[in-house]
Protein backbone atom coordinates (compact mmCIF):
# COMPACT_ATOMS: atom_id res chain seq x y z
CA UNK A 1 0.00 0.00 0.00
CA UNK A 2 1.35 3.80 -0.88
CA UNK A 3 2.02 5.77 2.14
CA UNK A 4 -0.56 8.57 0.67
CA UNK A 5 -3.41 8.12 -1.41
CA UNK A 6 -4.62 10.48 -4.13
CA UNK A 7 -6.28 12.24 -1.54
CA UNK A 8 -3.20 12.82 0.73
CA UNK A 9 -1.21 13.90 -2.62
CA UNK A 10 -3.33 16.64 -3.65
CA UNK A 11 -3.28 18.07 0.34
CA UNK A 12 0.72 18.03 0.11
CA UNK A 13 0.47 19.69 -3.19
CA UNK A 14 -1.72 22.03 -2.19
CA UNK A 15 -0.26 23.20 1.22
CA UNK A 16 3.05 22.99 -1.19
CA UNK A 17 1.71 25.37 -3.43
CA UNK A 18 -0.08 27.74 -0.75
CA UNK A 19 -3.60 27.17 -2.33
CA UNK A 20 -6.96 27.43 -0.53
CA UNK A 21 -9.25 24.74 0.17
CA UNK A 22 -12.03 26.75 -1.31
CA UNK A 23 -9.72 27.36 -4.53
CA UNK A 24 -8.77 23.53 -5.14
CA UNK A 25 -12.11 22.71 -4.09
CA UNK A 26 -13.31 25.03 -7.02
CA UNK A 27 -10.71 23.88 -9.90
CA UNK A 28 -11.55 20.21 -8.82
CA UNK A 29 -15.69 20.63 -9.36
CA UNK A 30 -16.56 19.43 -5.70
CA UNK A 31 -18.24 21.35 -3.84
CA UNK A 32 -16.01 22.26 -0.34
CA UNK A 33 -17.10 19.55 2.01
CA UNK A 34 -16.74 16.87 -0.70
CA UNK A 35 -12.98 18.08 -1.63
CA UNK A 36 -12.34 18.16 2.13
CA UNK A 37 -13.75 14.40 2.44
CA UNK A 38 -11.80 13.65 -0.99
CA UNK A 39 -8.01 14.51 0.49
CA UNK A 40 -9.16 13.06 4.13
CA UNK A 41 -9.88 9.42 2.52
CA UNK A 42 -8.55 9.57 -1.52
CA UNK A 43 -12.52 9.23 -2.80
CA UNK A 44 -14.74 11.50 -4.51
CA UNK A 45 -18.73 10.82 -4.50
CA UNK A 46 -18.95 12.49 -8.06
CA UNK A 47 -15.99 12.33 -10.58
CA UNK A 48 -13.30 15.07 -9.70
CA UNK A 49 -11.59 16.91 -12.07
CA UNK A 50 -7.81 16.03 -11.72
CA UNK A 51 -6.35 18.07 -15.13
CA UNK A 52 -7.63 21.15 -13.38
CA UNK A 53 -6.95 20.61 -10.13
CA UNK A 54 -3.23 19.43 -11.10
CA UNK A 55 -2.70 22.45 -12.91
CA UNK A 56 -3.64 24.65 -10.14
CA UNK A 57 -1.51 22.92 -7.67
CA UNK A 58 1.12 22.09 -10.07
CA UNK A 59 1.19 18.06 -10.19
CA UNK A 60 1.51 15.89 -13.33
CA UNK A 61 -2.44 15.21 -14.25
CA UNK A 62 -2.03 11.96 -15.99
CA UNK A 63 0.47 11.06 -12.97
CA UNK A 64 -1.90 12.22 -9.93
CA UNK A 65 -4.62 10.19 -12.09
CA UNK A 66 -2.63 7.18 -12.12
CA UNK A 67 -2.00 7.30 -8.48
CA UNK A 68 -6.14 7.73 -7.87
CA UNK A 69 -6.55 4.59 -10.02
CA UNK A 70 -4.59 2.67 -7.61
CA UNK A 71 -1.38 3.00 -9.01
CA UNK A 72 1.69 0.89 -7.16
CA UNK A 73 5.35 0.36 -8.16
CA UNK A 74 6.40 -2.62 -9.84
CA UNK A 75 8.22 -4.96 -6.62
CA UNK A 76 11.89 -4.28 -7.46
CA UNK A 77 14.03 -7.22 -8.50
CA UNK A 78 16.59 -7.07 -5.08
CA UNK A 79 19.00 -9.42 -7.41
CA UNK A 80 21.88 -8.86 -5.78
CA UNK A 81 20.34 -7.27 -2.54
CA UNK A 82 20.84 -10.32 -0.63
CA UNK A 83 21.86 -8.24 2.16
CA UNK A 84 19.16 -6.13 2.71
CA UNK A 85 16.19 -6.05 4.90
CA UNK A 86 13.16 -3.70 5.33
CA UNK A 87 11.55 -3.61 9.00
CA UNK A 88 8.82 -1.50 9.45
CA UNK A 89 7.82 -0.80 13.05
CA UNK A 90 4.39 0.57 13.75
CA UNK A 91 2.62 2.78 16.37
CA UNK A 92 -0.17 4.17 15.29
CA UNK A 93 1.61 5.26 11.36
CA UNK A 94 4.55 2.91 10.32
CA UNK A 95 8.08 3.88 9.05
CA UNK A 96 10.61 1.80 7.42
CA UNK A 97 14.36 1.14 8.81
CA UNK A 98 17.21 -0.95 6.72
CA UNK A 99 20.03 -3.08 7.36
CA UNK A 100 22.68 -3.70 4.75
CA UNK A 101 25.57 -5.69 5.01
CA UNK A 102 28.51 -7.42 2.97
CA UNK A 103 27.94 -11.42 2.94
CA UNK A 104 31.50 -11.98 3.30
CA UNK A 105 33.01 -9.88 6.05
CA UNK A 106 29.60 -9.42 8.14
CA UNK A 107 29.83 -5.71 8.71
CA UNK A 108 26.46 -4.25 8.82
CA UNK A 109 25.30 -0.56 8.63
CA UNK A 110 21.81 0.56 10.18
CA UNK A 111 19.37 3.30 8.13
CA UNK A 112 16.96 4.72 11.00
CA UNK A 113 16.08 3.43 13.80
CA UNK A 114 12.06 3.02 13.20
CA UNK A 115 10.06 2.90 16.74
CA UNK A 116 11.49 0.00 17.91
CA UNK A 117 15.15 -1.19 17.80
CA UNK A 118 14.18 -4.88 18.67
CA UNK A 119 13.59 -6.21 15.37
CA UNK A 120 17.07 -4.58 14.01
CA UNK A 121 19.00 -6.45 16.76
CA UNK A 122 17.48 -9.30 15.89
CA UNK A 123 18.41 -9.80 12.58
CA UNK A 124 21.74 -8.76 13.37
CA UNK A 125 22.13 -11.26 16.16
CA UNK A 126 20.53 -13.93 14.11
CA UNK A 127 23.34 -13.12 11.16
CA UNK A 128 25.98 -12.74 13.00
CA UNK A 129 26.44 -9.41 11.61
CA UNK A 130 28.93 -7.03 13.33
CA UNK A 131 26.99 -3.48 13.41
CA UNK A 132 29.86 -0.77 12.08
CA UNK A 133 27.42 2.12 11.19
CA UNK A 134 24.44 3.82 12.59
CA UNK A 135 23.02 6.50 9.78
CA UNK A 136 20.24 8.69 10.07
CA UNK A 137 18.56 10.00 7.40
CA UNK A 138 16.60 13.05 9.49
CA UNK A 139 16.09 13.37 13.27
CA UNK A 140 12.14 13.11 13.09
CA UNK A 141 10.87 11.03 16.13
CA UNK A 142 9.62 8.21 14.41
CA UNK A 143 13.13 7.71 12.45
CA UNK A 144 15.37 7.70 15.47
CA UNK A 145 12.56 6.43 18.41
CA UNK A 146 14.93 3.34 18.49
CA UNK A 147 18.38 5.04 19.02
CA UNK A 148 19.04 4.96 22.52
CA UNK A 149 18.44 1.39 22.33
CA UNK A 150 21.16 0.36 19.50
CA UNK A 151 23.56 2.68 20.71
CA UNK A 152 23.24 0.97 24.00
CA UNK A 153 23.54 -2.53 22.37
CA UNK A 154 26.26 -1.51 19.94
CA UNK A 155 28.48 1.03 21.19
CA UNK A 156 30.87 1.04 18.74
CA UNK A 157 28.71 1.39 15.94
CA UNK A 158 29.33 4.84 14.71
CA UNK A 159 26.56 7.71 14.36
CA UNK A 160 26.20 9.63 11.06
CA UNK A 161 23.71 12.24 10.48
CA UNK A 162 23.33 15.65 8.74
CA UNK A 163 22.06 17.36 12.19
CA UNK A 164 23.88 20.59 12.62
CA UNK A 165 23.87 19.81 16.29
CA UNK A 166 25.42 16.96 15.73
CA UNK A 167 29.32 16.55 17.36
CA UNK A 168 31.42 17.02 14.06
CA UNK A 169 32.58 13.03 14.18
CA UNK A 170 29.26 12.26 13.80
CA UNK A 171 28.14 14.62 10.58
CA UNK A 172 28.15 13.58 7.18
CA UNK A 173 30.98 15.53 5.19
CA UNK A 174 29.64 15.78 1.04
CA UNK A 175 33.03 13.96 0.18
CA UNK A 176 32.10 10.88 2.36
CA UNK A 177 33.38 7.55 1.43
CA UNK A 178 32.74 4.72 3.48
CA UNK A 179 33.49 0.87 3.01
CA UNK A 180 31.19 -1.95 4.60
CA UNK A 181 33.31 -4.62 3.42
CA UNK A 182 32.75 -4.39 -0.49
CA UNK A 183 30.09 -1.81 0.06
CA UNK A 184 30.78 1.78 -0.59
CA UNK A 185 28.24 4.82 1.12
CA UNK A 186 28.35 7.71 0.27
CA UNK A 187 25.74 10.81 0.77
CA UNK A 188 24.42 13.36 -0.69
CA UNK A 189 21.90 16.21 1.19
CA UNK A 190 18.16 16.62 0.62
CA UNK A 191 16.62 18.88 2.85
CA UNK A 192 13.52 20.39 2.21
CA UNK A 193 10.95 17.81 4.37
CA UNK A 194 13.48 18.22 7.13
CA UNK A 195 16.72 20.27 7.27
CA UNK A 196 19.08 17.85 7.72
CA UNK A 197 17.76 15.64 5.42
CA UNK A 198 20.30 13.23 3.41
CA UNK A 199 19.84 10.22 1.20
CA UNK A 200 22.97 8.02 1.92
CA UNK A 201 23.59 6.09 -1.77
CA UNK A 202 25.22 2.19 -1.15
CA UNK A 203 27.14 0.63 -3.84
CA UNK A 204 28.67 -2.62 -4.75
CA UNK A 205 32.48 -3.44 -5.69
CA UNK A 206 33.21 -4.40 -8.16
CA UNK A 207 29.73 -2.22 -9.70
CA UNK A 208 27.58 -5.65 -10.49
CA UNK A 209 24.09 -4.45 -9.39
CA UNK A 210 22.58 -1.12 -9.17
CA UNK A 211 22.92 1.07 -6.47
CA UNK A 212 20.68 1.46 -2.85
CA UNK A 213 19.29 4.86 -2.12
CA UNK A 214 18.02 5.59 1.30
CA UNK A 215 16.34 8.42 1.04
CA UNK A 216 14.42 9.13 4.43
CA UNK A 217 11.05 11.07 3.47
CA UNK A 218 12.38 13.19 0.51
CA UNK A 219 10.32 11.20 -1.65
CA UNK A 220 7.93 7.92 -1.52
CA UNK A 221 6.36 5.78 -4.08
CA UNK A 222 4.52 8.31 -5.52
CA UNK A 223 4.55 11.22 -3.18
CA UNK A 224 6.67 13.08 -1.31
CA UNK A 225 7.35 13.62 1.89
CA UNK A 226 5.21 16.50 3.42
CA UNK A 227 7.38 19.90 2.80
CA UNK A 228 5.17 22.80 3.02
CA UNK A 229 7.16 26.08 3.12
CA UNK A 230 10.34 24.55 1.76
CA UNK A 231 8.39 22.03 -1.41
CA UNK A 232 10.49 23.94 -4.08
CA UNK A 233 14.31 23.53 -2.10
CA UNK A 234 12.81 19.29 -1.31
CA UNK A 235 11.64 19.22 -5.57
CA UNK A 236 14.96 20.55 -6.75
CA UNK A 237 17.03 18.60 -4.13
CA UNK A 238 14.91 15.46 -5.22
CA UNK A 239 15.74 16.27 -8.55
CA UNK A 240 18.91 17.05 -8.79
CA UNK A 241 20.24 14.20 -5.99
CA UNK A 242 18.05 11.56 -6.38
CA UNK A 243 15.95 11.65 -9.76
CA UNK A 244 19.21 12.08 -11.55
CA UNK A 245 20.39 8.73 -10.24
CA UNK A 246 20.31 5.48 -13.15
CA UNK A 247 16.38 4.25 -13.70
CA UNK A 248 17.14 0.87 -11.44
CA UNK A 249 18.67 2.28 -8.76
CA UNK A 250 16.44 1.09 -5.80
CA UNK A 251 15.02 3.86 -3.28
CA UNK A 252 14.32 2.89 0.26
CA UNK A 253 12.24 5.30 1.25
CA UNK A 254 11.27 6.04 5.11
CA UNK A 255 7.23 5.35 4.54
CA UNK A 256 5.70 3.05 2.08
CA UNK A 257 6.79 0.54 -0.37
CA UNK A 258 10.22 0.29 -2.16
CA UNK A 259 10.67 1.47 -5.76
CA UNK A 260 12.89 2.77 -8.39
CA UNK A 261 14.12 6.22 -9.89
CA UNK A 262 12.70 4.72 -13.24
CA UNK A 263 9.27 4.14 -11.55
CA UNK A 264 9.24 7.62 -9.76
CA UNK A 265 10.12 9.79 -12.69
CA UNK A 266 7.04 7.94 -14.74
CA UNK A 267 4.90 7.79 -12.20
CA UNK A 268 5.34 10.37 -9.23
CA UNK A 269 2.82 13.37 -10.08
CA UNK A 270 5.08 15.86 -8.11
CA UNK A 271 7.69 15.44 -10.38
FE1 LIG B 1 10.10 12.83 8.51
Amino acid sequence: MLEDHVGDVVRKGRLHAGVAVEAAAAAAGLPVDEYEAFEANGKATRPCQFGPLAALLGLNPAKLERIAAGWTPAPPDLGRWRELRVVTTTAGMSVNAYLVWDEVTRDAAVFDTGFDAAPLIQLIEENGLLLRYLFLTHGHADHVAGLATLRARYPKARLRSSAKSAPPDQRNRPNDFLMLGSLRITNRDTPGHAEDGVTYLVGTWPEDAPHVAFVGDAIFAGSMGGAAGNAALAKEKIVQQILSLPPATLICPGHGPLTTVAEEKANNPFF
